[in-house]
């Protein structure tokens, strides 16, 4: 498809089908960080009354970082991956202890900060800042694969560049921060991993994967 047609078109469904979630109503960049921290390995149903307990116990990045460690793996018991708590309670030092407190306002900024990775930097520039970059998660990889009919591999990093670059380019300068929650919205809930529902997709007709029977086979990903 075109690619105004693509935003409008992901734009409008998502205005139709999103879930209220909390770190959509806030364009705070410390609570933009602790949701997609917290979501990057779990989904929104388990992630959700995590994200709700860290924001009502630390309401600041500085409260966050002055927490004894033990305290926070304890409110994170039960989401695993408890390097990403330890981690994220580093951050939050680092933020509080170096930058005054205030997250970094672009992209590139952010990215330099030791803890924060392309993922969550472009989360927060666009979210919170409403810079024109594309957010890159599994939902978004599959959903341009099929839509666009893109068949590098998505375990080989150096495919990334390719998907960056379109991911990028699609961005509507007017609404970065809707956009991107819509693609990833799309991902997640029409365009799944299993069953899409193609049969009432507002891209059908335009997605490459669909005309070419090729749902199934894309996006690709080889088995290590
Ligand atoms: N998963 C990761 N980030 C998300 C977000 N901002 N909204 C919904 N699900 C997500
Ligand atoms: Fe995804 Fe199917 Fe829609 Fe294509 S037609 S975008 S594969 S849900």
């Amino acid at each position: 498809p075109d690619q105004a047609y693509f935003a409008n078109t992901l734009l409008r469904w998502y205005g139709q089908h999103k879930r209220p979630l909390p770190w959509r109503d806030t364009t705070n960049p410390y609570y933009i960080w602790l949701s997609e921290v917290i979501l990057q390995q779990t989904r929104v149903a388990q992630g959700l009354p995590y994200y709700l307990k860290f924001a009502e116990a630390y309401p600041t990045v500085q409260q966050l970082a002055a927490a004894p460690e033990d305290e926070v793996l304890r409110l994170w018991q039960g989401l695993g991956y408890y390097s990403r708590a330890r981690n994220m309670h580093h951050t939050a030092k680092i933020v509080t202890d170096e930058l005054n407190g205030q997250f970094p306002g672009n992209y590139a900024a952010l990215l330099k900060l030791k803890g924060i990775g392309s993922y969550t930097a472009a989360a927060i520039a666009a979210f919170a800042f409403k810079e024109q970059v594309a957010v890159l998660d599994g939902n978004v990889f599959r959903v341009l694969a099929r839509v666009f009919g893109i068949s590098d591999d998505i375990a080989v990093p150096a495919s990334r560049k390719v998907f960056q670059k379109l991911a990028d380019e699609l961005v509507p300068a007017d609404a970065p921060d809707a956009y991107n929650q819509a693609i990833m919205e799309f991902g997640a809930i029409q365009c799944t991993p299993v069953m899409p529902d193609c049969l009432f997709c507002p891209l059908q007709q335009s997605c490459f994967a669909f005309n070419n029977g090729m749902v199934q086979e894309l996006p690709v990903k080889k088995k290590a």
